[in-house]
């Protein structure tokens, strides 16, 4: 094998993130940002015709910065089985404490909107975003809390924004373009943020193998915002931002059935930050252990120097504000880490596959073969 420079970097990065069978309490990815840009959605045409098309942007969105593209808004979305107790989102003063701009317990919330995917299908776009009702997933007519301790079954989705409402959809309006009849609210903003979450995984026993195509496989994931307000699971690249790198943190995630890893959270960011396979991503090094019996607590922080950390602590607390000291206190007792250092090699591919075909939004794979041969071609002549 012969290495060539950015060769050498690409496959060792490559290689690093496939080592993840180390059980750890805490995941970490290092240097998380760099300097990139996407292409927002520009039109929605027809959506609900079978002529319906989208437009990306010709002029880029550029990101710069720790913890970009997710130092952007971002929507918070869960997938079952699952139940979710709190949820808690922070952001840092300039003292470096954390205070709660949002929060959901069960029964008392700020700053929150539960939306969920039971409107009107699309032919281009899939289903439109609703509010959710107290279930979760079926569709309310008003923004309505989760009951206490609502389960959602394998495949069951729903995703949290804040509660400030969009203006009018359009291209350099506060959100975007975004699709029409969807209650449109902003995502958490902040490049130094938290997230915190009070949840069980618990093994599916209400729907079998064969009805679903994610059975048992809970998550909980971030969103550049822009995705969910056109399109989370499309088949057109161009009804999203998501293929050309606007964002994706997979925080506690389970990534397939297989026996061995169907009790693994994972973590995963898609985004070009040093690879061209947006589908695949980086997989941190590690897992955390999903415990199917009990409450699980813990969340996501990403701090001013690009260093995000996910863990699981009992010590985790909700309280309004929070001290540096605390977070890190909680992070360091939680146990073991797996860091993995994100590369400062970034790609832009985004003229590459603006008309390959994605599916995402979500955590499923696919491959992208054709792509990686001309990106290795691309590498080899660097
Ligand atoms: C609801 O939550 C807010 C924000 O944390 C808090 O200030 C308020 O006291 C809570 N209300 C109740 C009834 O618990
Ligand atoms: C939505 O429509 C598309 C194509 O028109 C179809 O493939 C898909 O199965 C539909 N989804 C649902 C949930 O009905
Ligand atoms: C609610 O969250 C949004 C998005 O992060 C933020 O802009 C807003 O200030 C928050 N509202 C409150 C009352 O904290
Ligand atoms: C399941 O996901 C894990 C974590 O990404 C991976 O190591 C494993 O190869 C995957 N298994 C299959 C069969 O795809
Ligand atoms: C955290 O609390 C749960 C129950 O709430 C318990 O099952 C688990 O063992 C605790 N974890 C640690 C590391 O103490
Ligand atoms: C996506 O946009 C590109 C560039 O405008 C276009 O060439 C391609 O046909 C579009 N793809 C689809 C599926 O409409």
């Amino acid at each position: 094998m012969r290495f060539h420079g950015l060769h050498f970097i690409f496959a060792t990065a490559v290689l690093a993130a496939s080592s993840s069978d180390e059980k750890v309490s805490v995941i970490e990815f290092d240097n998380f940002g760099y300097s990139g840009s996407y292409n927002l959605v520009s039109e929605l045409n027809d959506v609900d015709s079978d002529k319906c098309s989208c437009k990306l942007d010709t002029q880029v969105t550029k990101f710069l910065g720790a913890n970009s593209p997710m130092a952007e808004e971002v929507s918070v979305h869960f997938r079952g089985p699952l139940t979710l107790s709190k949820f808690g989102f922070y952001v840092a003063d300039s003292k470096g404490d954390w205070n709660k701009q949002a929060f959901y317990d069960g029964s008392n919330s700020t700053n929150v909107t539960f939306v969920t995917s039971a409107g009107k299908n699309s032919s281009c776009l899939g289903k439109a975003l609703t509010y959710a009702d107290s279930d979760g997933v079926s569709k309310a007519d008003k923004a309505t809390l989760l009951d206490k301790n609502t389960l959602i079954n394998s495949q069951d989705e729903y995703a949290i924004f804040s509660s400030v409402k969009c203006g009018d959809s359009g291209v350099g309006k506060d959100c975007g373009v975004y699709r029409s009849g969807i209650p449109a609210y902003h995502g958490f903003y902040g490049t130094t943020k938290m997230f915190l979450f009070e949840f069980t995984m618990p093994k599916e026993s209400k729907v079998k193998k064969s009805e679903v195509s994610n059975y048992d496989m809970p998550a909980i994931w971030l969103l550049n915002a822009h995705i969910p307000r056109t399109a989370q699971y499309s088949l057109d690249a161009n009804c999203s931002c998501w293929r050309s790198g606007c964002g994706e943190f997979d925080i506690f995630e389970v990534k397939n059935t297989t026996q061995s890893t169907v009790n693994k959270l994972f973590s995963t960011i898609h985004d070009y930050q040093g690879t061209d396979d947006i589908e695949t991503g980086i997989q941190a090094n590690g897992f955390i252990p999903r415990d199917t019996e009990s409450t699980m607590v813990g969340g996501v922080v990403f701090n001013s120097d690009g260093k995000a950390q996910v863990f699981l602590s009992n010590s985790t607390s909700f309280d309004d504000t929070v001290s540096n000291d605390d977070v890190t206190s909680w992070v360091l007792k939680a146990g073991t880490s797996a860091t993995k250092q994100l590369s400062s090699v970034s790609f832009s591919p985004a003229t590459l596959t603006l008309s390959s075909k994605a599916k995402k939004g979500s955590a499923t794979n696919f491959g992208v073969p054709f792509l990686n041969a001309i990106f290795a071609l691309c590498l080899w002549f660097v």
